[in-house]
């Protein structure tokens, strides 16, 4: 007998207790923070769903690792060994660890990207756009169109638009010095990039000489997604399929904070030896010798062993059954959602559902705040408070108003998953109720991280 249901593929032998507050408790601690989640002491959320980046649990092989590590300054083994499966898993020739991500973001476009270049992908993730842009050059987001309509439900909305690839291409020949390719396409939803449009934007970058990289924080969802979604790859395991994209490309950036299944870490991989050499240098300057690049041993094991856990198919079936799981029964109470759920997490559509609140009074932060309030359970709005702040002051709305509900990998359980649809099912008997709010104090850029509010 072949049984349907889905378990969490491990058992727990570790517990942190998480404490219920009273709804009154968190009408004050809000207040407190300004009505912004972000200023919260975590110990008064019930449900942390901020963010699934160095958030996970780690595995009894991870700790024994982290044991075991060696912590010499320079040629340390935990090196080594962290070398050696970030060799083996993308086949790239130099290894370079950072603390996370953003650090191999900065070093690889410091060495790389100059004044008035252009740098194209399916969408930018904040950080990668504010290293491209503190160099001044141009970050272009180029996703397939279809990814606008968040009700489409095509296997693969994180593509790239390769027509708009090939024109950035013809129009600015000499002036894009890389192209690159978030997998999976956080900033769209967590959604899929298939293996056919990267390999045609790898080819089309050999045509045209440019390099080719990869976002690749959340490669291993993407491999599942193409094994199941993709035809011709059903019979493929994850990490050969992993192999395959990352052999289609010069180079990767990686936060191991999410696919490395570890709580800090990340690296620069490339094929490219004088410029490994200019990045290792620049390395020095900020993070630390070439072999541990900011990083403890302990945290070179943790992501060595992490990256395997990652690619495990177990895992993987459990982790993104989690997320279509909770689309699945939102969609059934008729809770708007971008479809279909991606593999991190799931984005609830607040223009769409609170479509009494104007965007001006920021309908996602409201919905943020009310599941807090309501359950103690932390998201973050992806919306106009994210977005609206132009550089030059200017106010201009986000075309969607997403609250994104990341979750961590390995730690929470169906029963929590399911106390989250409950309180998304109260939010919708009360949704008229929910007031926008307006921002009574920000800084002058990445304001939703401080930012202050008061209900309207
Ligand atoms: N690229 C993508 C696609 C990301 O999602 C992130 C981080 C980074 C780069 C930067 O990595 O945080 O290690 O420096 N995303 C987190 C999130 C913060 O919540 O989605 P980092």
């Amino acid at each position: 007998m072949e049984f349907k249901t889905i378990i969490e593929p491990f058992r727990i032998r570790q517990v942190q207790p998480i404490h219920s507050t009273t709804r009154e408790e968190r009408i004050k601690a809000l207040e407190i923070a300004g009505n912004n989640v972000f200023r919260l002491r975590a110990a008064k959320v019930l449900i942390d769903l901020l963010t699934d980046s160095g958030t996970g649990a780690l595995s009894s092989e991870q700790w024994a690792g982290m044991v075991r590590s060696d912590e010499s300054y320079a040629g340390a083994d935990s090196y080594y060994r962290f070398e050696e499966a970030v060799k083996d898993i993308t086949g790239f020739k130099h290894v370079v660890p950072t603390h996370q991500g953003r650090a191999a973001e900065r070093i690889l476009f410091g060495a790389a990207v100059h004044e008035g270049d252009v740098v194209p992908n399916n969408t930018h993730f904040d950080t990668t756009r504010a290293n491209i842009e503190s160099r001044g050059a141009a970050a272009i987001d180029i996703p397939v169109p279809i990814a606008a309509d968040t009700q489409s439900l095509l296997p693969f909305k994180g593509n790239m638009d390769l027509d708009e690839l090939k024109s950035i291409l013809d129009q600015w020949p000499d002036k894009v010095p890389m192209v690159m390719m978030t997998i999976t396409n956080n900033s769209n939803g967590g959604q899929p990039v298939s293996l056919e449009n990267m390999r045609a934007a790898s080819e089309l970058c050999r045509e045209r000489g440019v390099p080719f990289f990869i976002d690749a924080c959340r490669f291993a969802e993407n491999s599942w997604f193409i094994k199941i979604r993709e035809e011709g790859n059903e019979d493929r395991t994850a990490i050969e399929i992993a192999r395959e994209i990352f052999s289609l490309a010069d180079g990767a950036t990686m936060s191991a904070k999410k696919d490395g299944m570890a709580n800090m870490g990340g690296f620069l991989a490339l094929n490219d030896d004088a410029l490994a050499e200019k990045c290792r240098n620049m390395l020095i300057l900020t993070e630390g010798f070439p072999t541990y690049g900011g990083l403890a041993g302990y945290d070179l094991e943790s992501v060595a062993i992490g990256l395997y856990e990652a690619l495990q198919e177990d895992y993987l079936a459990y982790r993104i059954r989690t997320v279509a799981y909770v689309g699945e029964r939102l969609t059934d109470s008729g809770i708007p959602i971008l479809q279909p759920p991606g593999g991190h997490a799931i984005y609830l559509d607040a223009k769409a559902w609170l479509g009494h609140i104007p965007q001006e009074q920021f309908p996602g932060w409201a919905l943020v705040n009310t599941l807090y309030i309501e359950g103690g359970i932390r998201a973050s709005e992806i919306g106009s408070v994210m977005f609206g702040q132009q550089p030059d002051g200017v106010e201009k709305l986000s075309d969607k108003e997403l609250v994104r509900l990341a979750f961590p990998r390995r730690v929470y359980t169906q029963s929590h998953i399911d106390y989250v649809v409950e309180v998304l099912r109260y939010i919708d008997t009360i949704k008229e109720s929910i007031k926008g709010v307006r921002i009574t104090k920000q800084p002058p850029a990445l304001r939703h991280f401080t930012a202050e509010f008061e209900v309207v």
